[in-house]
């Protein structure tokens, strides 16, 4: 299979390997991009990864996608429990989305248990820490390539 894999990231995980190391573990942003990028350029896609603090950047992001991308793996971090515009703009999107997170937002405080996000995506994937975006990566090829 071939194809473009957009990778989004939202607010704060720019800060990941030193913010809340005990929830979001050692391992930094640039470091799960890698591993997901080797991982999926040996399945042959290509993997366009963005990290944006700005709601906006995302939304326009799934946009671009839109055109370009056969599928979309989005952390939105906290915008996941806020963000209506960008579930809104994840609906229009025709190919594969998971939503990822690497702790498990069900375990935590009420304000992360609503996801904006779970209801227009094909799946969602949470707690498994670094194993989220491999997963992620399994569940797409599994969609992608089945069908
Ligand atoms: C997160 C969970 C969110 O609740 C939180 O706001 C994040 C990270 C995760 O990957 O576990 O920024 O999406």
């Amino acid at each position: 299979m071939s194809g473009k894999i957009l990778l989004l990231s939202g607010p704060n995980l720019d800060l990941l390997g030193t913010r809340s190391p005990e929830i979001y573990g050692s391992t930094t942003l640039s470091e799960h991009v890698s591993a997901f990028r080797s991982r999926a350029e040996a399945a042959g896609y290509s993997v366009l990864d963005v990290q944006s603090n700005f709601e906006g950047d995302l939304i326009e992001a799934v946009h671009a996608a839109r055109e370009t991308c056969v599928a979309i793996v989005l952390n939105a971090g906290a915008l996941t429990h806020t963000s209506w515009a960008l579930g809104d703009a994840l609906a229009t999107f025709d190919g594969v989305t998971i939503e990822v997170h690497l702790s498990n937002p069900a375990a935590r405080e009420p304000f992360r248990h609503t996801s904006t996000i779970a209801g227009v995506v094909n799946g969602t994937i949470a707690g498994f820490g670094p194993l989220s975006y491999v997963l992620a990566l399994d569940a797409l090829r599994h969609l992608l390539e089945s069908s």
